[in-house]
């Protein structure tokens, strides 16, 4: 009962399609843990099964229907969750939309909304939860970024540069509130097989889908895709008291996918 009396505010709690999403398991796992759960998500129908899922592993969660980019709405909610529960220890910044494509395949429109939802958003709820973090003394914020903001998965110009944002927001301002107790670091997720990038690959490759998820499989070190428990046993690690030494920096969840140049894994073969 790592997180028995603490508090967690997850932005994008829900999950875009059916099944675990990181938003939904931080949540779960948090709440399995002893945290009371401010539920976030600006959609009721993807909020409702984490909600239901923290119900079933007997946890307490306030719901907060709220868009993330939105500044009265942020606000609204923070004030929400210390209403309800008096404090906010621990803040999950979860929200990240994905645009494929160039500067030459986006619009300025879809830019301006990457940067919004996964750049702003951030900056909006630390601006809203640090005062309460500051009168306490103590507070993780744990962003999440991602692989793509150090190297190139897929052309994804703005999701790339958004998530390159965000490490660099969360090493500025670790080191800004780092004397008054309060952590902030990255999460940085390889290949995930979330609901939402399963449901993406379903809709690209019709009845070749089995094959595209093979092939992302296969060129992961460790012989697999991550699972949203992988990023939610991270994110609890962090938000913990066992990680009290640790701010302004990114841990690395891809099964040893960002440190392979090859590829695919490798062979097993010692003489080469
Ligand atoms: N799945 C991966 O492979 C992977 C890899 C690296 C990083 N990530 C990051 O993990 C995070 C979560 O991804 P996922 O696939 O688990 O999530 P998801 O897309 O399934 O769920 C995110 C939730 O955010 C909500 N949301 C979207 N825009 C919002 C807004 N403006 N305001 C409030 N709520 C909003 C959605 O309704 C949804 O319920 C993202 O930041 C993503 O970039 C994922």
């Amino acid at each position: 009962m790592r997180f028995q009396g603490k508090v967690a505010l997850v932005m994008g709690a829900g999950a875009s399609a059916p099944g675990w999403s990181n938003g939904k398991a931080v949540s779960v796992l948090l709440a399995r843990e002893g945290a009371r759960i401010a539920a976030l998500d600006f959609n009721q129908d993807n909020l409702q099964p984490t909600l239901d899922a923290v119900a079933e592993v007997g946890g307490d969660s306030l719901p907060l229907i709220a868009d993330v980019t939105r500044s009265d709405q942020v606000k609204a909610a923070v004030d929400a969750t210390i209403t309800r529960y008096g404090r906010i220890d621990i803040l999950f910044n979860n929200v990240g939309l994905q645009a494929l494509g160039g500067p030459e395949d986006i619009s300025e429109e879809t830019w301006d909304r990457l940067m919004s939802a996964n750049v702003k958003s951030v900056m909006l709820a630390c601006k809203y939860a640090l005062p309460a973090m500051r009168a306490q003394r103590s507070g993780v914020i744990i962003n999440n970024s991602s692989l793509a903001a150090i190297s190139f998965l897929y052309p994804s110009i703005a999701y790339s540069s958004s998530k390159g944002a965000i490490d660099a927001f969360t090493r500025n301002l670790a080191v800004q509130v780092a004397p008054e107790g309060i952590r902030v670091v990255a999460v940085r997720p390889g290949l995930i097989a979330t609901p939402r990038i399963t449901h993406r690959l379903r809709e690209r490759f019709g009845s070749d889908y089995q094959k595209a998820l093979e092939d992302r499989h296969r060129v992961v070190p460790m012989g697999r895709m991550g699972e949203a428990w992988d990023v939610a046993h991270a994110v609890a690690f962090l938000a913990s008291d066992e990680a009290r030494y640790i701010t302004a920096t990114e841990l690395v969840i891809d099964g040893g996918l960002s440190a392979s140049a090859l590829g695919q894994p490798w062979s097993g073969e010692r003489n080469l």
